[in-house]
């Protein structure tokens, strides 16, 4: 399976029996009416969650990985836990991997049993949407981004990097799904683990025991939900210090100081976008262009049509313009993008060509090239003062030069070598 093509993930096959969604394929149900209460004892206690982000308080991040998204359920508890915990680190990137996405409609049925929940749907809803296989990152809160891999799981943390601080696996019972506690996924999920990374899960099944024992894992039995079954916990254990040992070949950046403020070049379309999303991190964001007004260059067209390009074999741009789309979609509102249909008029496409493939929402073939219908235009009149909302200083200036002072600070200079 290549990483490049436009692949489309399948939707669940599910039936509902006494009230409770069930998976045909793994004849398997996602949860047992007492999820919520589960949730929280299985994988938040099995984690001990609360003394983690209590010990780890102040630190930049926490992440911790799922395996099988399902209806996102133990996402939205452990978002719950994250609100009501005062003392934590400073962003959670919660990290989960789904190969038969639930459709809108199943969402819905999967939390008709959990009305405490059903008013923090909206913010995983849109996910459910999504076909394309691969990555697809959300920023849910300001302090919480889900990052969901749509395809196999072990295919998917293959191409994975991550330091784990915590895993909820959740991959149905080992004996109707054994891909999901495979040796080969346990490998993955060592090499992805942070040194003294916990991990939880439901099931005392003993193959599972014995393949995370087998990729480091040290492994304790304890009292099940309510006492019933068994389930197992425990940490990962190394010798090796994974950022150490990354850093004699691919060392990272690192910040020099606490950055609260950006200076950005450029207040086209592109600075401005930028702009927005710095602002919405929470930095103090200045702009500098040789117009004093915004979207004066190339950015000023009065009519700005937004379509994804797409080509007719497997490429990467082409999977980085269908990225690049989804993302834009997400970032106007509705009164700056309106989806009108686009029409594309070349020439009747060839059968082998790959956008065939694509989801009929975003490119259909006619007989003289494509048509995408979620495709739009912009409102370019209301686009300027919606992206200018996020600048605190404009500056108008012609940048020359770059300079760093004594304590490692960038200034930008003009063609006198004056800073700006
Ligand atoms: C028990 S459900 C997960 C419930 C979920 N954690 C929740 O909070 O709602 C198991 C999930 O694993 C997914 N799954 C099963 N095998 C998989 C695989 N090989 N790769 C990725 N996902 C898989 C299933 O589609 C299903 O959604």
């Amino acid at each position: 399976m290549s990483p490049l093509s436009y692949r489309l993930i399948q939707s669940a096959a599910i039936s509902t029996q006494k009230k409770q969604l069930h998976n045909q394929q793994f004849d398997d149900i996602y949860h047992h009416s007492e999820a919520v209460a589960e949730s929280q004892f299985v994988f938040h206690e099995g984690n001990r969650l609360l003394s983690q982000w209590h010990d780890k308080a102040n630190e930049p991040l926490f992440v911790i990985a799922e395996t099988g998204f399902g209806s996102g359920l133990n996402f939205l508890t452990t978002r719950r836990l994250w609100q009501n915990c005062d003392n934590k680190p400073q962003h959670l990137h919660y990290i989960s991997t789904e190969q038969w996405l639930l459709t809108p409609a199943q969402l819905l049925k999967a939390y008709q049993d959990f009305p405490d929940l059903q008013p923090d749907l909206v913010k995983i809803q849109q996910v459910f949407q999504l076909r394309r296989a691969g990555f697809h990152s959300y920023q849910i809160d300001k302090d919480i981004t889900l990052h969901l891999l749509l395809g196999d799981a072990c295919h998917c943390l293959q191409q994975l990097n991550a330091q784990v601080d915590a895993w909820f696996l959740d991959g149905f019972s080992p004996a109707k799904n054994p891909a999901m506690w495979s040796p080969d996924l346990f490998q993955q999920i060592a090499r992805l683990s942070r040194p003294g990374g916990s991990f939880a899960t439901f099931t005392a099944a003993s193959q599972v025991r014995k393949n995370l024992q087998a990729a480091g894992f040290e492994v304790v039995k304890t009292t099940g939900f309510k006492g019933k079954r068994e389930r197992l916990v425990g940490q990962f254990k190394t010798l090796i210090n994974p950022e150490k040992d990354k850093q004699a070949w691919a060392p990272t950046p690192q910040a020099t100081h606490p950055v609260d403020r950006i200076t950005i070049i450029g207040g086209g379309v592109a600075g401005l976008c930028l702009a927005k999303m710095a602002r919405q991190k929470g930095l103090n964001v200045t702009v500098i262009d040789r117009q004093a007004q915004p979207l004066a260059g190339a950015s000023g067209n009065p009519f700005a049509l937004m379509m994804p390009y797409l080509t007719a074999q497997y490429s990467p741009e082409a999977l980085f313009y269908w990225r690049a789309f989804e993302a834009a979609l997400r970032f106007y509102p509705k009164d700056i993008f309106k989806a009108i249909g686009v029409n594309e008029v070349k020439q009747q496409p060839r059968p082998d060509d790959a956008r065939l493939g694509f989801a009929d929402d975003l490119i259909q073939a006619t007989k003289s090239g494509f048509y995408y219908p979620n495709s739009g235009r912009i409102n370019t009149t209301a686009l300027a003062p919606y992206l200018m909302a996020a600048v605190d200083t404009w500056l108008t200036a012609e940048v020359a030069y770059f300079a760093q002072n004594t304590q490692g600070q960038w200034l930008v200079q003009d063609s006198n070598r004056n800073t700006i």
